[in-house]
């Protein structure tokens, strides 16, 4: 039994902090060892370990540090216990509709969803390490693409801007929450006041943040991790689930819906440069199907390491949840649920049945609000300790408890957990994160993945803006691939469509009134922007060319041939920034024509 700390040992803390430190060091807590060498700690040193225990204690929603204890303990039993969450649950393919760019049953739906455009509120869920991809900044601040330069953040806001314009009701402003770590923090804020928030105003623009992490666990005890030097709790990220905590306890969501009008929640991650095109798609699925919640979806190839959506019925009565099931765990739940193949491809399509989940999330916020009032946005956690031995009993290297923010479905009751459901279509217009780190996206590549690096995230975009484009019946050629540090793209032509000139398939028709007089040649760059009103009639581009109109003015380009050397790419050298060495080639803008109200420059 552990007794009590003496007095004198605590006599610099204030009282909750005393009475933290004695909870923990009591036995049914099990953290004695944090405080084994306080007789020969200062009291500065002390104090200081005690704060960061109370700052911990108090962004742990779930109980505080005992309560955190108490979660892992039973969570690592029953994974020791190889115990399977998803037992006695039978998978179904959910409730969801998968479509294809320049079809009917796309521009019908997409025009469904465009009328609820102008009522969203959006999160930006940017508080991650990006480890993988290894950038000395935030992820925010790195180029979407090389043609402009635009960063991840500048693009996000000027798209919520855009559509603001375009289809907000009665001078709405539609928010934008950032929910940030102690690691992302400083350097996010740093790049909306350099740049007065992009646009944004003050007031429009919420920042939230995660806790300092939680304990990492040395053992099933839930031992917690001390650094031997500074007897400091080492912490480790809890994930992107405290999101919805966080906009609980903000009460970011209750003010968006009964003060700003805001009807629906778009969650979005902090590198995907193609998180939009197919937003009102999503909202026209959204409305069809009445769904709470909606995840977009790619098509998943069976076994791809891609959590599958599927609706889980619990064995002998009719509770439901739509959930995302991590890949590893979809082939034995399937097997035990009498589809004897497991995880396979359905012979018609190619695919598996169920969508791949790529994590962008659409919400009704009403609902959505209405669970966090009953549960404080506290999500389920699990654990996934690497053991070294058999019994596993000792782990690799320290474990911690994690939640996701795609676990929402598990807190949803009654008709609220039926109406989950997915909006599917291929990657190529929807997801193209920028995760890894070059030398590990050749890997992938290699092995059929996608590699999720600097290059290919660029390249995609400017695929998909020349996909949207052909869908309408405009000419535009590819390139031949480019390899640059082992990853292939096709990084030519680059055509950027800024949100203030489109923000979606719907609108291009507009934009581009006779497509076929639109011809872009494989070795071209465009880059189009309002925030005036343009419209493309006819264009023969082979070369560079910018097409800019202030606001309130207007450019109709009409029978314009633009042949000039145009942008190429060179290798970069070791000199270059980071985001130049990441994808390993710069662009050398060496002829641009320019087009604005005045005609040609
Ligand atoms: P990622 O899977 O990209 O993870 O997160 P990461 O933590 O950023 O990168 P690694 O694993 O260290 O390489 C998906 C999204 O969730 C956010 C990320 O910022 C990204 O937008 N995220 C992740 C958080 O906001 N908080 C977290 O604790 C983890």
């Amino acid at each position: 039994m552990s007794a009590a700390l003496a007095d004198d040992l605590l006599s610099t803390l204030s009282d909750s902090q005393k009475q933290l430190v004695q909870q923990l060091n009591s036995e049914e807590c099990g953290q004695s060892h944090l405080f084994a060498d306080w007789p020969g700690m200062s009291p500065q040193d002390r104090t200081a370990v005690a704060t960061q225990l109370e700052a911990l204690d108090g962004a742990y929603g779930n109980g505080g540090l005992a309560g955190y204890v108490k979660n892992a303990v039973k969570l690592l039993e029953n994974s020791r216990k190889g115990v399977n969450p998803l037992d006695g649950w039978e998978p179904q393919v959910p409730e969801g509709a998968a479509f294809e760019i320049g079809t009917d049953k796309y521009k019908a739906t997409e025009a469904k969803g465009l009328e609820e455009l102008g009522s969203i509120g959006f999160v930006l869920v940017a508080g991650g390490l990006g480890e993988r991809l290894g950038y000395n900044g935030i992820k925010l601040e790195l180029p979407t693409e090389l043609a402009t330069e635009t960063c991840y953040l500048n693009y996000y806001i000027h798209y919520i801007l855009s559509i603001q314009k375009k289809y907000g009701k009665d001078g709405c402003k539609l928010p934008l929450c950032i929910m940030v770590s102690n690691d992302t923090r400083a350097g996010t804020e740093a790049l909306l006041k350099a740049n007065n928030n992009f646009g944004m105003e003050e007031g429009q623009i919420s920042i939230v943040q995660q806790g300092s992490g939680v304990p990492a666990l040395l053992d099933n005890a839930a031992k917690f991790s001390m650094d031997e030097t500074t007897k400091m709790v080492i912490t480790k990220p809890h994930g992107h689930g405290d999101i919805h905590e966080l906009l609980y306890t903000s009460g970011v969501a209750k003010t968006w819906y009964s003060e700003k009008g805001i009807k629906w929640l778009c969650f979005f991650q902090d590198t995907n440069g193609l998180a939009f095109h197919t937003l009102p798609l999503m909202l026209g699925v959204s409305k069809e199907l009445d769904l709470v919640m909606n995840s977009l979806a790619v098509p998943r190839k069976a076994k791809q390491a891609i959590g599958g959506i599927a609706k889980l019925t619990k064995q002998g009565s009719d509770e439901v949840k739509t959930v995302n099931v991590e890949y590893n765990q979809l082939d034995p739940l399937l097997r035990g649920s009498g589809f004897p193949d497991g995880d396979v491809n359905d012979k018609e399509t190619g695919f598996s049945p169920f969508p791949g989940n790529i994590n962008q999330l659409l919400f009704q916020l009403k609902a959505y609000s209405d669970v966090l009032e009953r549960t404080k946005g506290i999500m389920p956690e699990f654990v996934n300790p690497k053991y070294k031995d058999e019994a596993k009993t000792i782990f690799k290297k320290p474990a911690r408890l994690e939640c996701m923010m795609q676990d929402f479905p598990t807190v949803l009751s009654g008709d609220d957990a039926k109406k989950v459901g997915f909006t599917s279509i291929s990657s190529d217009m929807c997801f193209s994160p920028v995760k890894n780190a070059t030398s590990d996206g050749v890997g992938l590549q290699q092995k059929g993945t996608a590699p999720g690096v600097a290059a290919t995230g660029e390249a995609d975009q400017y695929g998909a803006f020349k996909a949207i484009m052909r869908s309408i019946g405009c000419q535009v050629e590819d390139a031949a691939e480019e390899t640059h540090e082992g990853i292939k793209a096709v990084l030519s032509p680059q055509v950027v469509l800024k949100p203030d000139f489109v923000t979606c398939p719907a609108e291009y028709s507009e934009v581009f009134p006779s497509p076929d007089k639109v011809k872009i040649s494989s070795k071209s760059s465009l880059v189009v922007s309002g925030p005036g009103s343009v419209v493309i009639e006819s264009l023969d581009l082979d070369g560079a060319l910018v097409i800019e109109c202030p606001e309130g003015e207007t450019v109709t380009v009409k029978d314009l041939t633009v042949k000039n050397d145009g942008w190429v790419r060179e290798a970069a050298d070791a000199g270059s920034p980071e985001y130049i060495r990441m994808r390993g080639y710069r662009f050398v803008k060496k002829e641009t024509a320019k087009f604005g109200p005045g005609g040609l420059t």
